[in-house]
């Protein structure tokens, strides 16, 4: 409630969103995302954000179903392991191809998902992993995981203005 009252001023935190994703944000496995680097300067965490928070409002304003988008897009890299030095098993596939699998199995080991979270997660990488997406939800975080990875590529180079400070009020 606190955290509510401090933010209500703040125009980047949209509380709808907020209460949609809190009890995934403040999860203690979910926060060891932030000890594993995903692009360039984004930790695995702030990454997810970045995509639970586009799915959310382009579902929104397509009236799809905004809260699965959320939920599943804050899980949808929730592998927990540097993704760069990651040890395979004999026979195993690389990272692109694996990692939406581990990311379901560690949610599902903490979290009720529907069957249409469980697809947001599982076909996120398409094309790269085969089968398509069954949701529009899914075929959306397609979209936003790609928008989200080059802009947190490019911000390596060219420093994007607020990318990350954006989102400072969901952190805490
Ligand atoms: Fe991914
Ligand atoms: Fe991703």
């Amino acid at each position: 409630m606190q955290k509510q009252k401090n933010l209500s001023k703040d125009k980047n935190f949209d509380s709808g969103f907020y209460e949609v994703v809190k009890d995934i944000l403040h999860d203690p496995e979910v926060l060891k995302m932030k000890n594993f680097n995903q692009h360039s300067n984004t930790d695995c965490y702030m990454h997810c954000l970045h995509v639970s928070y586009y799915n959310y409002r382009i579902c929104r304003a397509l009236r799809l179903n905004a809260g699965a988008a959320a939920r599943a897009g804050m899980l949808h890299d929730f592998f927990l392991y540097d993704w760069r030095h990651h040890p395979k098993a004999p026979g195993e596939r690389m990272h692109a191809f694996t990692h939406a699998g581990y990311a379901l199995r560690n949610a599902e080991k903490t979290f009720e998902l529907s069957e249409r979270e469980e697809d947001i997660i599982l076909r996120h990488m398409w094309p790269v992993t085969i089968t398509p997406p069954k949701h529009m939800e899914s075929w959306i975080i397609t979209l936003t995981d790609k928008y989200c990875s080059i802009c947190e590529f490019i911000d390596h180079y060219y420093p994007l203005k607020g990318l990350h400070a954006k989102f400072s009020g969901y952190l805490n």
